[in-house]
């Protein structure tokens, strides 16, 4: 899988995804993350992406040539399919939709700044919008930085058997049972017996429960 991310601010995105399980999906050449500067892409001196809002307002908006410029240049070494933005109104992001995006070939992520994008950059550009949350980042390339880490750890080869994907929270639309390590018991904190007791069945028995009983009591309407 190939990622190209359309940003202001690489350096943002480098240390996010330098390490551990993404660092080890390049290496193994399971995923390319590429950094795209949209400044490479302005013909001025001072290298602007930004502009005034027509209407007024305040807050700078990011202009359309430079990002149309370099979907362009993107789209004429490869076909994409998706081209997102990142953006608090978009649809939000969740488990689903990371499983949704680890099936794709290749796709580009815009980095919104300033106040946002032009809107013909959405409407004729752009085909998804997503959000990580109810809340406005400064940038957009925290938001890429957790969508393209939680893609690419779910690639297959990325994580060994004992990292399995399969036991993380949400991918059965529950949360994960607790989970516990040496020693078994710290300051007479111990660990729940039927972990230690080797009885295979029993303990995926108990760790269902113990999902389905977190989910309803945190996240009830997962359920
Ligand atoms: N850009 C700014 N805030 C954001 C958010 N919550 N999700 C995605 N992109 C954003």
């Amino acid at each position: 899988m190939r990622i190209d991310i359309i940003t202001v601010l690489p350096e943002l995105l480098e240390s996010p995804l330098s390490h551990s399980i993404i660092k080890r999906a390049k290496d193994k050449g399971l995923a390319e993350i590429n950094f795209v500067n949209l400044r490479d892409f302005t013909t001025d001196k001072r290298r602007t992406v930004d502009d005034y809002q027509y209407g007024g307002d305040a807050g700078m908006v990011m202009m359309i040539e430079p990002v149309d410029k370099a979907i362009s240049y993107l789209k004429s070494q490869r076909d994409y399919d998706e081209i997102i933005y990142t953006s608090p109104d978009g649809e939000r992001f969740n488990q689903k939709i990371a499983n949704e995006l680890s099936l794709k070939g290749n796709i580009i992520i815009l980095c919104g700044h300033y106040k946002g994008i032009d809107h013909r950059i959405r409407e004729h550009l752009i085909t998804r919008e997503i959000s990580i949350g109810d809340y406005v980042l400064t940038g957009g390339e925290l938001a890429a930085a957790v969508i393209t880490d939680s893609v690419v750890r779910l690639l297959p080869g990325a994580m060994s058997d004992n990292e399995s994907a399969l036991s993380d929270s949400f991918q059965d639309g529950l949360l994960a049972p607790p989970i516990y390590t040496r020693p078994a018991d710290y300051k007479g904190w111990k660990v729940p017996e039927i972990l230690l007791s080797g009885n295979d069945a029993a303990i995926d028995k108990w760790q269902f429960e113990q999902s389905l009983e977190r989910t309803k009591l945190l996240r009830p309407e997962l359920l």
